[in-house]
């Protein structure tokens, strides 16, 4: 093998070896999501950093099985809002970020149409990635195809239980740890679905937003 050959070989290892996902995204600063003090089982990691938080505005997909309406994953665009909470100290940060998704409710389409220079993420569910039953939550870069795929860890009922969807701590199991090996969920709004008997076959799409955190 030529010298030449042995070195582009090396490159290209190198390059394959080294390749993390990487996004220039805004530092939150010191936000930290606020828990509903009446709940134990979602606990921010001592040891680890936030890395970045966004607002998530998508709707969560039901199906119908046996007249009720069953979960049948997410889809939601993820926008950065680092840039809203640092280097502001008018509102604290973290009232701040918890008003975003209400806002993102309102105010952003879901799909949206064409590019969208804002977006952070992609937000769907995917197979099991261990090859098992289920599908998970998965995070990806459309940019450059990085994503992260998890686990729900713990979850706990929206203070505002009857139109919200829940509070999660998710704990990366696939992809790149680069985004985050600790998620949550948090503020949602919306995404509950109708209560309402349903006929076989029948599907909705219930709008919903929520702030999302990650954690490295
Ligand atoms: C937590 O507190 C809220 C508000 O007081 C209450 O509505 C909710 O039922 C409580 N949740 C649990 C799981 O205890
Ligand atoms: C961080 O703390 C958790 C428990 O809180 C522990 O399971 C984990 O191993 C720790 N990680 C590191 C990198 O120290
Ligand atoms: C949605 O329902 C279809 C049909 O039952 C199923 O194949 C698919 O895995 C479901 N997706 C999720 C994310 O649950
Ligand atoms: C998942 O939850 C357990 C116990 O509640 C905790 O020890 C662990 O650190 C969590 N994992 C992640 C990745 O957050």
């Amino acid at each position: 093998m030529s010298t030449m050959r042995i070195f582009l070989i090396t490159i290209l290892f190198v390059v394959t070896a080294t390749a993390r996902w990487v996004k220039d995204l805004c530092p939150a600063g010191d936000a930290a999501p606020i828990f509903p003090a009446n709940q134990t089982v979602l606990g921010l990691p001592t040891n680890k950093t936030l890395n970045f938080v966004t607002v998530g505005r998508g709707v969560q997909d039901y199906t119908c099985s046996r007249r009720t309406f069953v979960s049948n994953g997410t889809r939601a665009n993820l926008y950065d809002v680092g840039c809203f909470l640092t280097g502001q100290s008018l509102i604290p940060t973290s009232q701040l970020a918890a008003s975003l998704p209400a806002l993102a409710l309102e105010n952003i389409r879901f799909p949206q149409i064409g590019a969208i220079p804002q977006l952070a993420l992609e937000h769907q569910f995917v197979p099991n990635p261990a090859g098992g039953a289920g599908t998970f939550p998965q995070f990806l870069d459309p940019g450059t195809g990085f994503f992260v795929v998890l686990s729900v860890n713990a979850s706990f009922p929206a203070p505002q239980s009857a139109t919200a969807v829940p509070w999660l701590e998710l704990a990366a199991i696939d992809g790149d740890f680069d985004f985050g090996t600790t998620a949550f969920r948090t503020d949602t709004v919306g995404g509950v679905a109708p209560p309402s008997r349903c006929q076989r076959g029948q599907t909705v799409s219930v709008p919903y937003a929520a702030l999302y955190w990650f954690y490295i």
